[in-house]
């Protein structure tokens, strides 16, 4: 399933991050923020375990996400900001880093750098502020399906919906929250209106 949040201050965080004006480090901070409001949205309807801890009374019991189980995992170097942002959510969740790229002539997905923690049995919570033509979600979200997970999540920032449709095709197991889905892909496969492009956003490089 696609879930697109549509609070107005999501939509207003989005407008500042379309905006050319925010810098660098605004850019990554608005990234930040949304990510927060996905991982609320994401997790509404998470089970709570009873947590023993040491109150000003004493010693009691009260429910938390058991986070030991959670995942945060990211394909360089965009989902950066969000992964950071997650975590400091879910501070005993595990933080996975994988980096891809496709090969020009066969176009398939070759992975360079694997630090994924052993996903099996684990709510995997994959972030990537970008959904153009939805192939570097897909290639993802294969390579984690590989590792038998209990469950992926998908927290991204913007989409298409071109390419939204063929990631929730592909995986319709796969839960998909996204802040704004928006118009279009562009015949160079650009969202539109889009926000640029949010790695280059983030760190100020230029493709
Ligand atoms: C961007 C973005 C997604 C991907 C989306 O990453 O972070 O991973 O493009 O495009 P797709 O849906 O058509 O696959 P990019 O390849 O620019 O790398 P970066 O994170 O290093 O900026």
């Amino acid at each position: 399933m696609i879930y697109e949040l549509s609070n107005p201050v999501t939509k207003s965080l989005i407008t500042h991050l379309r905006d050319q004006k925010s810098d660098a480090i605004r850019f990554r901070h608005t990234i930040a923020e949304l990510t927060k409001q996905l991982v609320y949205e994401a997790l509404k309807e998470f089970e709570l375990v009873q947590k023993s801890i040491t109150t000003w009374k004493g010693e009691q019991s009260f429910g938390a996400i058991d986070e030991t189980n959670i995942i945060v995992a990211t394909v360089l170097r965009a989902g950066m900001p969000m992964l950071d942002s997650a975590i400091d959510l879910l501070p005993d969740a595990t933080a996975g880093f994988l980096a891809m790229k496709r090969d020009e002539v066969t176009h398939k997905s070759v992975l360079y750098y694997d630090r994924l923690p052993d996903c099996k049995g684990k709510t995997i919570i994959l972030v990537d502020p970008m959904v153009a033509t939805g192939g570097s979600m897909m290639d993802a979200i294969e390579l984690i399906k590989g590792r038998a997970p209990l469950k992926i999540i998908t927290l991204n920032i913007i989409g298409s919906p071109e390419g939204l449709e063929k990631v929730s095709a592909a995986y319709p197991e796969v839960d998909i929250y996204i802040a704004q889905i928006d118009e279009r892909l562009n015949s160079d496969k650009f969202i539109i209106p889009g926000l640029g492009d949010a790695g280059d956003r983030s760190y100020n490089t230029v493709e």
